[in-house]
Parts: C-alpha cells; sequence; structure tokens
C-alpha cells in the first residue's frame, strides 16, 4: 500500500509526479476515487449541485458538508481527505473562519480544508495555518462568487485580471497554502503561475501544466446530467448505464421475473405445514397458480 498522503507529502511534489484529485462526496465514491489512485480526495462544496440537486453551490451548509465529510473520511485510508469552506462560512473573518474548519477537521475527520478566495482572505488563511489546519487555496473561476464574476467563464484573459489571479496565487502560495486549485484561467497563464509558485498548482479547466489536475467525481464518470464544461472528459456514462439498469429491473418486477430462482432463500416445506391463521392452515390462502 502506498504512503498515506498529508498536506506536506502533497506541497513535496511540487514539479514532480503529477498530483491526482477528484471530489468525493461519500463512503462508496472515496473507495472507489481511492482505489483508482487518487491522492487527494476533495469534500468540494459542488455537493450542493452534484448530490444535493441546488443549482449552484452557494446554500450547502458547514453541517451538510460535515455529514458528507465523515462519510469520505470513512472511506479514505490512504489519500488526504480536504474539506471545503462553504460560502459565508468564513468570510466574516479568521473567527468564523476557525470555527466552520474546526468542525470539518474535529467531526468530519478531514486533514485540511480549502477556501475559495486570493488575498481577501489572507486573514482567514493565517489563522487555520496558526491553527495547524492545512490550508488549499482557489483562484480563477470561483463559484461561490459567481454573481460578481458573471456566470460560469473563464477567468484572466486580459492583462488586468491575469495579474490580479497571478498576485492572489502567489499571495496564498507565500502564506502557507499547501496546494493552489487554479479554475477556468488560460493554459497560458496557468503555465506562468505553475513556474512562479512555490505551492503545487491544481488545475481545473487550467489546462495541462498545473503540477496536478481535479475533476468532479460525477463528471468523469458522466453520471451528472447538468452543465457540462467543455474542460471536463467524461471517461464513462454511468449516468446512462445505471438508467439502463435500473430500467431493466423495473420491468423485471413488473413482469414477475425478479426475484428468480438464484435470489431467493428456502425452506423445509414440513415448517409450512403447521402455520395456521385463526386456527386455519395458512397454506390455505394461498391461491393455485394461473394455469
Ligand atoms: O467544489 C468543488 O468541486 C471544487 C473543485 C471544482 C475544485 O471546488
Amino acid at each position: 500500500m502506498k504512503q498515506r498522503q498529508t498536506a506536506r507529502s502533497v506541497s513535496a511534489r511540487k514539479g514532480g509526479e503529477k498530483i491526482v484529485m477528484l471530489t468525493a462526496y461519500d463512503y462508496p465514491s472515496a473507495r472507489m476515487a481511492e482505489d483508482a489512485g487518487a491522492d487527494i480526495l476533495l469534500v468540494g462544496d459542488s455537493l450542493a449541485m452534484v448530490v444535493l440537486g441546488h443549482p449552484d453551490t452557494l446554500s450547502v451548509t458547514v453541517e451538510e458538508m460535515v455529514h458528507h465529510c465523515k462519510a469520505v473520511s470513512r472511506g479514505a485510508q490512504r489519500a488526504l481527505v480536504v474539506g471545503d469552506l462553504p460560502f459565508l462560512s468564513y468570510e466574516a473573518g479568521p473567527t468564523q473562519a476557525l470555527e466552520s474548519a474546526g468542525r470539518l477537521v474535529k467531526e468530519g475527520g478531514v486533514r485540511a480544508v480549502k477556501l475559495e478566495g486570493g488575498r481577501e482572505v489572507l486573514p482567514q488563511v493565517d489563522a487555520l495555518l496558526a491553527a495547524g489546519i492545512p490550508v488549499m487555496g482557489h483562484v480563477g473561476l470561483t463559484p461561490q462568487r459567481l454573481a460578481r464574476l458573471g456566470g460560469f467563464r473563464v477567468q484572466g484573459r486580459d492583462a488586468a485580471t491575469a495579474q490580479a489571479i497571478l498576485d492572489d496565487a502567489v499571495a496564498l502560495s507565500r502564506a502557507g497554502c499547501f496546494a493552489v486549485v487554479l479554475e477556468c484561467v488560460p493554459a497560458a497563464l496557468a503555465r506562468v503561475i505553475t513556474a512562479v509558485l512555490e505551492a503545487p498548482t491544481i488545475g481545473i479547466g487550467a489546462g495541462p501544466q498545473c503540477d496536478g489536475q481535479v475533476l468532479v467525481f460525477h463528471d468523469v464518470l458522466g453520471i451528472h446530467e447538468g452543465i457540462r464544461p467543455s474542460f471536463v472528459k467524461r471517461y464513462a456514462e454511468l449516468g446512462a448505464t445505471g438508467r439502463e439498469a435500473l430500467t431493466a429491473y423495473a420491468a423485471e418486477v413488473r413482469q414477475g421475473r425478479f426475484p428468480g430462482p438464484e435470489q431467493v432463500f428456502s425452506m423445509e416445506e414440513q415448517h409450512l405445514e403447521g402455520l395456521t391463521v385463526d386456527g386455519r392452515p395458512a397454506r390455505s390462502y394461498l391461491r393455485e397458480p394461473a394455469a
């Protein structure tokens, strides 16, 4: 078995073997992702959309994140489990960030947290690191600020916004974040940021030159039916396969073909003989099978 991943071991992979991160939201997704070789399991706030059916990530609560972090932590034996701090669970300042992150760590069992934002969240990053909680940064497209960013769109395409993203990423790395997610930025910008930063970069829609990549579990497996960003590669169509299987099950139930002989338990006839209801043999209630 490979060595257990920590924030420190992930950091040390800068420029080396690519870091593989996948989101996971429960025990089976954690087991599957880890068995597939993921180094980091992110209990992302994308939970809101792909598992809980919300239109965006804004409504997921710390309580809900804790619940799912617990399940993922139970499934992870080797991967580093990172919990996402949801919208408005850290923006008020370091005290709020510590309270929220503390719950994900103490109750949810995660070993690091991720928060969205750049220089404006440095006080929160400092407080978390001072408390011994490793922090992953997240810049570029930050879905918790979708309203301000004007929707799901590539960030940093002009000089001013590219400089701002670079400055944010540098600040997070210098503050001590063990890794920084770059979401939806041009590949050329991600390449520069990756070269500049001491911390590894983990890209999603940020090209191949990041130190690692992350995708949403349901996107990789083709389960999620919602938005299909162009940077996502679906490696399977389990949504379609699953629907076919469930449709076959429903048809077999209606046709009386499930359960079949392999799925039933037997008992000795004699034990049925003596069963009664109001003194009447229970077997007499049986209707003869139709001819
Ligand atoms: O919540 C999430 O899934 C994320 C990843 C896309 C990085 O933040």
